[in-house]
């Protein structure tokens, strides 16, 4: 039977606006968020608003989440009032957030003991593709659950794989950390550079981007990072948060990264620096200052 009641539990920066596009694609939606005031802009939409993830759950045949960290996922899933309490046997879970694969392993393995589905569904593609609709989705977990699901990952995303089973998906995810952050150091050298030797970054970029060593970040970053546009799409906390995740499933798997390595150590500047909040472009001023500028 097709799904019409979706749950969905944490309506930040990535959450909100996927959970407006699963009000857009026409289901019945049902949002609850620790802050409340992040609810409002969705209950103008036309989502109903729940006391706890427990009460979302209840009220969806599937439930979709999008919090910070893995004990964030074990709170709102396993904790009191959480998913869990709410959730009949037979529905499932969607998790959207970037966590340890281990503690995906663990939240589907207690689910499943419930007669719960969960899928680890982390995403790429930031505010912009949240707001659009265009994620990329990696997903583990079962293949029927997943075949179940599609729907609903359908409303929020454009390609969505199945990549394994549980924890799969957030493996999959911190490769993509891998790649952005490279990237984006990539991104930083190359405006250091132009900015040192006097060319107009903005030029160089334009040409750049356009060519073999064009990037997502290139083409989204690059601007606000010149323009000394440092809102947070995503923010160098959270980059942190993953490149912690990534090095320690790297320790895990006797893989070395020593890029990523570095591409943390440089986020590490911004932190002690208080700027946790910014966007990952800030990237940009580390190396600035790295070459004797200032901001
Ligand atoms: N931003 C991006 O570009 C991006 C891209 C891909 C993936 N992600 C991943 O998506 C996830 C969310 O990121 P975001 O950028 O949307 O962050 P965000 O704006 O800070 O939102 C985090 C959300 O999680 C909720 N939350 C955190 N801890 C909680 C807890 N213990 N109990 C209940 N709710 C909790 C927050 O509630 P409050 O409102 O009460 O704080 C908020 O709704 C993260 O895992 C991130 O790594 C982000």
């Amino acid at each position: 039977m097709a799904i019409e009641r979706v749950g969905f539990v944490g309506l930040g920066i990535m959450g909100g606006p996927m959970a407006a596009n699963l009000l857009k694609a026409g289901f019945r939606v049902t949002v609850w968020n620790r802050s409340p005031r992040r609810m409002e802009p969705l209950l103008e939409l036309g989502a109903s608003g729940a006391a706890s993830p427990a009460e979302v759950a209840a009220a969806s045949e599937v439930t979709v989440s999008c919090v910070t960290n893995s004990p964030d996922v074990e709170a709102v899933a396993l904790g009191p009032g959480g998913i869990a309490e709410g959730a009949g046997p037979g529905s499932a879970y969607i998790d959207c957030s970037t966590i340890s694969p281990g503690v995906a392993r663990e939240v589907a393995a207690e689910l499943a003991k419930r007669g719960i589905d969960m899928l680890d569904a982390p995403v790429s593609g930031g505010d912009v593709g949240a707001k659009a609709g265009t994620l990329a989705i990696m997903v583990g977990g079962e293949p029927a659950a997943f075949e179940r699901c599609l729907p609903v990952l359908q409303g929020m995303g454009k390609t969505i794989v199945h990549v394994g089973p549980a924890g799969s998906g957030q493996v999959v995810k911190l490769c993509n950390q891998v790649a952005g952050g490279l990237n984006l150091l990539a991104l930083a050298e190359a405006v250091s550079l132009a900015r040192k030797a006097g060319v107009d970054p903005a030029k160089m970029l334009e040409v750049v981007g356009a060519g073999a060593a064009g990037s997502w970040m290139i083409q989204n970053l690059g601007p606000r990072a010149i323009a000394g546009d440092f809102a947070p799409g995503f923010m160098v906390g959270l980059m942190q948060k993953d490149l912690r995740l990534v090095l320690a499933e790297a320790a895990e798997t006797d893989t070395p990264l020593p890029g990523t390595a570095l591409v943390s150590q440089l986020f590490a500047v911004l932190q002690a620096e208080g700027r946790a909040g910014d966007g990952t472009q800030a990237l940009v001023d580390v190396l600035r200052r790295l070459g004797g500028g200032e901001d």
